[in-house]
């Protein structure tokens, strides 16, 4: 892989141990993938944030590095495995509490901001079309790729901080224009009206696309939260990094000739929902998989009004997020209910199944899929039904 003189350098640690560990990475990322050059990135989000996944040697590294790394570009972070505030009252163990907090201090002396969500895109950290950027979260690598038309492949811990840690990563799969055309097509003819339509769909899709870039034809309409479900349903029963939904994604226009062709009709759509639904009356509800926008806020909020849960009700969002809701009048309405925001965490990474609940209802196909390989049970169901359960009288 060629280097330039300045890449030459930071290899060589003339820029301190951290750049040049940093530098080791990418230069051994690139080998393996075959890239002819390193090429500049304008934002990194890193994931492996959660002390349940990283360990003491995730955090030894992350320490190892913050003694003279630092990052050179905008760089967040995905969930980590409990708010950062509340941890208490969501009943997470102390010991547990301070390896979280020791990870996100190592983070924070890296010059990362301890922004931890996974949809930096609604957060601040929100890149344009074309640009090369170094992401690590799965469902918003599929996002920003297809629906912001930046530019990355799904990166591990170790490389996205290598990313941040040099402003630069290897140029290779979806950073090229010719590795980002639709490799399998699929023909959607339903209606699909809801986030949770399109959740199932993903499901569906991922299954049989796998790594592959999906092309949908015959959708009418989507909006942000229809595209944030989908990103995150394709990248968990698949590796999906990438697809296009015909007049709707920017490059849909690449082209999608004869390709193999799946059908999505309303009885893939059924079929997909009931296996996403096991037996059991759920103790535990969770929305914002991925983490919540501002609509859906306001829709929580004006489901909520006047109600109180009668079960745990996370509603998990970023801060920033949060903070857009306080300012509208949301966040009220819905802690008023009960309901209790988990920020810079969710579902999934916080462990919930050591919480001691059983079964959890929620609206993402993503989050029924890994609580299902937690140990949980799940129901999957639209946001509506999610409020409607969690109200219910025991
Ligand atoms: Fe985000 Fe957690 Fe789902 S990281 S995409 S809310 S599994």
């Amino acid at each position: 892989m060629h280097l330039t003189r300045e890449e030459e350098a930071m290899l060589a640690g003339e820029q301190g141990n951290a750049t040049r560990k940093a530098m080791q990475i990418l230069v051994a990322l690139g080998k393996i993938y075959d890239a002819e050059r390193l090429v500049k990135v304008s934002s990194v989000q890193v994931s492996g944030v959660s002390y349940k996944n990283l360990g003491d040697a995730g955090l030894e590294f992350l320490s190892e590095l913050a003694k003279d790394g630092k990052a050179r570009v905008k760089t967040t972070l995905n969930p980590a495995g409990m708010s950062l505030t509340d941890w208490k009252s969501q009943g997470i163990d102390s010991w547990f509490a301070e390896k979280q907090l020791q990870v996100i201090d190592a983070y924070g002396k890296l010059g990362v901001e301890v922004t931890c969500t996974c949809t930096p895109y609604l957060a601040g950290n929100e890149p344009s079309f074309g640009q090369h950027i170094a992401w690590g979260e799965s469902s918003a690598v599929a996002y920003a790729n297809s629906v912001i038309g930046a530019r990355t492949n799904r990166e591990g811990g170790p490389s996205a901080l290598a990313a941040s840690l040099t402003g630069l990563t290897p140029l290779y799969g979806l950073h090229i224009r010719e590795n980002r055309v639709p490799t399998i097509a699929v023909d959607v003819d339903t209606l699909l009206r809801f986030p949770e339509d399109f959740s199932a769909m993903g499901y569906f899709v991922g299954r049989t696309a796998k790594d592959g870039i999906p092309y949908l034809r015959g959708v009418q309409r989507a909006s942000l939260e229809d595209l944030k479900s989908l990103s995150a349903a394709l990248a968990s029963s698949g590796g999906v990094a990438m697809f296009h939904v015909e007049g709707i994604t920017p490059e849909f226009g690449l082209g999608a000739k004869n390709l193999e062709t799946l059908t999505f009709t309303r009885k893939e759509l059924t079929e997909t929902g009931s296996q996403l639904n096991d037996e059991g009356v759920p103790d535990f509800v969770s929305v914002g998989c991925p983490h919540c926008s501002l609509t859906e806020l306001a829709t929580l909020a004006k489901l909520l009004s006047g109600h109180q849960v009668k079960r745990e009700f996370w509603v998990c969002c970023s801060r920033e997020v949060k903070r857009l809701g306080d300012e509208a009048g949301y966040s009220r309405l819905i802690e008023k209910s009960g309901a209790k925001f988990a920020l810079d965490t969710c579902m999934v990474v916080a462990p919930v199944e050591e919480l001691g609940y059983r079964v959890v209802a929620t609206n993402s196909a993503k989050a029924c899929h890994y609580l299902r390989n937690a140990g949980l049970k799940v129901r999957f169901m639209p946001l509506e039904e999610c409020v409607t359960e969690a109200t219910r009288s025991v």
